[in-house]
């Protein structure tokens, strides 16, 4: 447990699932960064409110700033770890590097009032960013990703998701924030679907209909689970929280995947381990069914930290 207060954190880091969610992703305008300061700060801040007044339909988000932006928004100070989007490539898998300025995640129960609010916020502002791209997201069936797994069952849990998710101690001026990575993964459906159930079930290594985790002994060495599922020198598990959410239409569909977490090398770390794998030919298989179509690291500081750097 971090000692000291903890500043308040943005609500739709940590928050738990919603059936819907909009991604906004935005550059920002040439020299605007001083009125981008305080605009950035009231943006966070209305999010902050509107989880209370929406309460009931769940309503979340949190605003993060791009690794390659936040010298020119916050001279000065830099959370520790934050830095651009770690691309990688081994045979036919990518992940890319694909970064923005800003990224404003929204999340509600209610899709009129997701659409309500991102368009006070492109309103708030206007004139300073230039949005440059936007999906959505969804729950899918009992919160599964469109290969027909459940996600998420792994996930960090209760006050946990904290500790996993928020700067401690470690780097005092920037506790409570939150490092973000951001990949669009697209799906190649027809040809997921065309493998047997087993099959599928071998390279997720859990079951697909009951999602029962296998045996140990049973998880093959390129299935997904066993690539993320990853240890540090001391043998405790390294975690990340995710909130991704399935997303896209009949023309591309897949996962919007987002980590956050308390640093950025658990997820590094994971992701080499999927695209580069154990340095024994093991990588993860689950990426000859899906392309990862960007890839952007954020930095998602506290309430506190944008108020006071807004003035
Ligand atoms: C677990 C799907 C990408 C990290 C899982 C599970 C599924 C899944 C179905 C099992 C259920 C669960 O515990 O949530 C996907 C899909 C992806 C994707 C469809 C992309 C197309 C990634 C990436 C990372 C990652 C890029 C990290 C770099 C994890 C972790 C777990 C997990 C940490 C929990 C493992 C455990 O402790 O058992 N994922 N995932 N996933 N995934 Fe992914």
């Amino acid at each position: 447990m971090d000692s000291l207060v903890m500043p308040r954190e943005q609500l739709g880091v940590c928050a738990e699932g919603n059936l819907h969610s909009v991604y906004l992703m935005f550059n920002a305008n040439d020299g605007v960064e001083s009125q981008l300061r305080p605009c950035v700060a009231n943006v966070a801040q209305y999010i902050y409110e509107l989880a209370d007044q929406y309460a009931d339909s769940a309503f979340n988000g949190f605003v993060a700033i791009g690794a390659n932006y936040w010298d020119s928004l916050y001279p000065g100070r830099r959370p520790s770890q934050l830095k651009p989007f770690p691309a990688m490539h081994a045979d036919n898998r990518d992940a890319p590097a694909h970064e923005y300025d800003l990224f404003v995640h929204l999340r509600c129960d209610r899709y009129d009032i997701l659409h309500l609010v991102a368009n006070e916020v492109c309103q708030m502002f206007e004139d300073l960013v230039e949005l440059v791209d936007e999906e959505r997201g969804f729950q899918f069936m009992d919160t599964r990703d469109l290969t027909g797994f459940v996600d998420g069952t792994e996930n960090p849990k209760g006050r946990h998701r904290q500790d996993v998710a928020l700067v401690g101690d470690e780097d005092e001026y920037f506790r409570g924030g939150s490092y973000i990575h951001v990949q669009k993964f697209a799906h190649n459906l027809s040809k997921w679907n065309r493998l047997p159930q087993k099959k599928q079930e071998d390279i997720i290594g859990r079951t697909k209909i009951d999602n029962i985790e296998y045996a140990s002994e049973d998880k093959p060495l390129t299935s997904h689970i066993k690539r993320v599922n990853l240890k540090d020198a001391d043998g405790k598990s390294m975690e990340i929280l995710r909130q991704s959410m399935p997303y896209g239409s009949m023309k591309e569909q897949g996962l919007m995947f987002i980590s956050v977490c308390r640093n950025s090398v658990h997820f590094e770390k994971m992701l080499s381990s999927m695209v580069h794998g154990d340095g024994e030919g093991n990588h993860d298989h689950l990426m000859h069914f899906t392309q990862a179509l960007t890839g952007s690291a954020f930095f998602a500081p506290s309430l506190d930290f944008m108020e006071r750097e807004a003035e």
